[in-house]
């Protein structure tokens, strides 16, 4: 390899000073779910953030000082305005102030289930024309292995600037937990690495400055596998559990129970929960990347596919549980009254992307029934692609529970009276294991009052299984 020549280290060193120091300037593209939480952090470590986003509704809610995201506070926001930390544009012009460039724009899929980097292009571009030479670029955009040194470098260099020369470039995985009330940017291990050694190296000293742990690992390639392997080893375990719930159900075995049980061997065995199905722009999409990726190298990847395939079948499980449940007392589904308690893909957050509970709907709908739905997080749901409905969130009381034919519970999350649900709801379909099995003894749950259920340990939804979310 060859060895960075006076001026290359010149420029490294300052950066690495004015890292120190905290006068480097941290631009984030993206000031999304990813995006907010990190210029937060960078911002209580004292340095100067400029976000960038090319959704100006987001930028002006971002520049009034208010959060785009319902889990950071618009105080968090404003305060970090108000002390001259947080600017935020639409303009990528402004890039020519910052020192490092984060990227955390979406890595989606296409229709056809192939890696979309349209995002990644698109904010790389406007890198490559405005950065100054010396600039550190962070892409932090999940993605398949390869992606920063055969898409991101290149077009960086289109600029005239040489990687590991003009410029440093790494990668850093974004594990964010949204919701999580036990982790957050600063205190999940950050994992690094680099494309050339001085990107790899600043990052470091960079992430180090605003977040507990940072993990260097051999280079951006061993980064990039090691956060698709997490999300992938996420959506292979999820299918297994949603797999033994089909069978479960069906020899009369409560698989919560199983699960808990077999939790109490302390080694050799990590719980994870059955669901409707998968949600979020994670684990639904992530592994196809590694599988488009493996197919280049002339494999085929069968556990992730089958894990998809399992995953993706869960939503019509449910319908067939509903159906049943409405056959047993007489009633068709087209003629009854549905009421979905949570439409977000997980507990206590506003996030709907790739929500099992859309398509709940549809096809509820589809098959004739009427729906409404209740989320203390999401109180109007907008028609999307592949969702052709727009509806709101109606308040959860005694009368639209027992007015219901039957409540279907998608999301646990943690501020919802579920004790009042077991109470008034005529039939109940729980995916998320809120209430107790049937046959169980209700009382000592229906004695619960909401307030324990919302604070305390042992009947607290929100606590029961902490790994449950899909
Ligand atoms: N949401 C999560 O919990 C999570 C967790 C880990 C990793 N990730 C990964 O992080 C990345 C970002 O995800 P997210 O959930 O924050 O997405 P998001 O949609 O919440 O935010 C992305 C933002 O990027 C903006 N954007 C798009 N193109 C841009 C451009 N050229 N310049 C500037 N801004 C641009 C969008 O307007 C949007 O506001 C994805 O790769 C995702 O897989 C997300």
């Amino acid at each position: 390899m060859k060895e960075p020549s006076r001026v290359t280290l010149n420029c490294a060193q300052q950066l690495e000073s004015r890292i120190a120091d905290r006068t480097a300037r941290v631009g984030i593209l993206g000031m999304g779910y990813v995006g907010v939480p990190l210029a937060r952090a960078f911002c209580q470590a004292g340095f100067r953030v400029h976000g960038f986003d090319a959704d100006a509704t987001r930028v002006q809610t971002l520049q009034e000082g208010r959060s785009p995201i319902a889990h950071v506070p618009h105080s968090d926001i404003a305060s970090m305005r108000d002390r001259g930390r947080l600017q935020v544009t639409t303009d990528p012009k402004e890039l020519r102030q910052v020192d490092v460039a984060l990227v955390c724009v979406p890595t989606p899929i296409t229709e056809s289930q192939e890696p979309d980097l349209t995002y990644v292009h698109a904010a790389t571009r406007e890198i490559a024309r405005y950065m100054n030479p010396g600039t550190l670029v962070v892409l932090e955009s999940t993605t398949y292995p390869g992606t920063t040194e055969e898409i991101v470098q290149p077009i960086l260099e289109e600029s005239g600037l040489v990687c590991g020369e003009g410029f440093f470039l790494a990668f850093s995985p974004e594990r964010e937990d949204p919701g999580n009330p036990s982790y957050s940017t600063s205190n999940i291990p950050k994992l690094v690495g680099g494309v050339d050694e001085i990107g790899g190296t600043l990052a470091h000293h960079l992430y180090a400055a605003a977040v507990e742990t940072v993990v260097r690992v051999a280079d951006a390639r061993t980064a990039e596998a090691a956060k698709v392997l997490e999300n992938t080893y996420r959506s292979v375990n999820i299918a297994l559990v949603n797999e033994l719930k089909i069978l479960f159900d069906r020899m009369g075995i409560d698989i919560w129970a199983a699960i808990d049980a077999a939790a109490t061997k302390p080694f050799g065995f990590h719980p994870f929960y059955p669901g409707p199905g998968l949600g979020g722009h994670c684990i639904p999409v992530d592994p196809h990347y590694l599988s488009w990726r493996a197919r280049q190298f002339g494999m085929s990847t069968r556990f992730i596919d089958l894990a998809g395939e399992v995953n993706a079948a869960m939503p019509d499980y449910v319908i067939s549980q509903v159906v049943n449940e409405l056959n047993q007392v007489g009633k068709a589904i087209s003629q009854s009254e549905l009421l979905i308690l949570g439409v977000a893909y997980k507990r206590n957050i506003d996030d709907t992307r790739e929500s099992p509970a859309l398509k709940l709907i549809s096809k509820l709908r589809k098959l004739g029934a009427r729906v409404h739905y209740h989320d203390p997080y999401v109180p109007v749901l907008n028609s999307g692609p592949g969702f052709p409905h727009s509806m709101e969130s109606v308040p959860l009381d005694e009368e639209a529970v027992a007015n219901s034919d039957l409540v279907l519970i998608v999301t646990d999350h943690s501020d919802v009276d579920y004790s009042m649900v077991a109470r008034y709801a005529p039939l109940v379909v729980d995916t998320r294991n809120c209430l107790p099995p049937k046959g169980a003894d209700m009382r000592e749950f229906l004695e619960t009052s909401p307030t324990v259920l919302r604070t305390t340990g042992a009947k607290d939804a929100s606590t029961k299984n902490p790994q449950k979310q899909a």
